[in-house]
């Protein structure tokens, strides 16, 4: 038998055989030759795209480029996402988390209280223990046990602002990013920051990643605060895997933000895996979700938010949302950029 050739490599590969190995002649390193991508949610996701990029182009797995890639997001000071966001209406940072891998391998945690690194608690759920999901104190006794530190109790700066300003009315109402840059006057920082807005107006987001590596594998990763000013005890759909995020290697994976409740009542992020698995394009699929949603909704669609972004497993990638607003940042080879995302209205 002669060693294969990049004919071989071809062939090999456009018939799915990417995992075949011939003893004493190629590893699986070198029969699969993906182009990695990793895409993620909102202009945050430029950093963050930074460091997962860091991982895939190095040759590492596209597991560890999404939980590194979120935990830059996670250290930031933000409304939506790690310690220095938004608080409940009781005046307290609970966080969600999911990741997934590509071979269904899945954990998340919810609720979690005074750990920094949510996404890294999801990891290690999925890693060491027997389940998927852990929340509130259990959750918290878990990331101790494992080493996480417990951090204070207390509110970044910009969180205390925004609460401070929250009570003074107390009503709950979410202000997604619909059409926030027409909403912000051009000289002002926030314009291409809506992440580092310091009056609190915009109170809800997620930073969703998801990404292909070279070895052919999909991962996906999701962590938030959730909806600022919450009741105590809400969860959204980022911790619930099939809604705010799923992998299916052999088809794509897929992440959500915007109004958690209505992504969890149509699993949105799997059902946008179903219809790419019926051969729709990521953002064909993505838009047929959201086009549920509209229906179930009617008229008070207009008063939410709700965004998907998808990879299907040959890196093509693509996203669609409600409304107008929506950014997504993808980084390949081709280097990092901030796309617009398309709306239905
Ligand atoms: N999509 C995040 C949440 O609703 O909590």
């Amino acid at each position: 038998m002669k060693p294969i050739n990049r004919r071989g490599f071809i062939h090999l590969s456009s018939f799915g055989l990417t995992s075949f190995t011939l003893p004493g002649f190629i590893n699986k390193s070198v029969l699969i030759n993906k182009k990695p991508i990793v895409v993620s949610t909102w202009d945050a996701g430029l950093n963050a795209n930074l460091a997962a990029w860091k991982v895939l182009s190095t040759g590492g797995t596209a597991l560890d480029a999404v939980e590194q890639g979120v935990m830059v997001t996670e250290n930031e000071i933000n409304c939506c996402v790690g310690l220095g966001a938004n608080p409940d209406r009781d005046g307290h940072v609970t966080l969600d988390a999911s990741i997934m891998d590509h071979q269904f391998n899945c954990g998340s945690v919810a609720f979690l209280e005074r750990i920094k690194h949510p996404i890294s608690v999801a990891r290690r759920v999925m890693e060491k223990t027997p389940h998927v999901m852990l929340v509130g104190s259990g959750a918290q006794q878990f990331a101790i046990s494992e080493g996480f530190s417990l951090e204070k109790d207390e509110l970044s700066k910009d969180a205390k602002n925004a609460y401070e300003n929250w009570l003074k009315k107390s009503t709950y109402k979410p202000i997604y990013n619909v059409e926030r840059q027409s909403e912000i006057p051009k000289n002002d920082a926030a314009y291409n920051a809506p992440h580092k807005l310091s009056n609190g107006e915009w109170n809800h987001d997620t930073i969703g990643m998801i990404a292909l590596d070279a070895q052919g594998n999909l991962s996906g990763s999701c962590t938030t605060s959730g909806a600022g000013f919450k009741m105590r005890g809400r969860l959204g759909d980022s911790p619930i895997i099939g809604a705010g995020l799923y992998v299916d290697n052999e088809v794509g994976a897929v992440v959500a933000t915007g109004q958690g409740e209505d992504v969890i009542r149509v699993a949105g992020s799997s059902a946008v895996v179903e219809f790419m698995r019926q051969g729709k394009s990521p953002k064909e699929a993505c838009k047929l979700v959201i086009e549920r949603i509209r229906r179930i909704k009617k008229e008070k669609a207009k008063d939410i938010q709700v965004c998907f972004i998808a990879i299907n497993n040959k890196g093509e990638y693509g996203a669609y949302a409600l409304h107008n607003g929506f950014n997504y940042a993808v980084h390949s080879e081709k280097g990092n950029e901030l796309l617009e995302s398309e709306f239905l209205d």
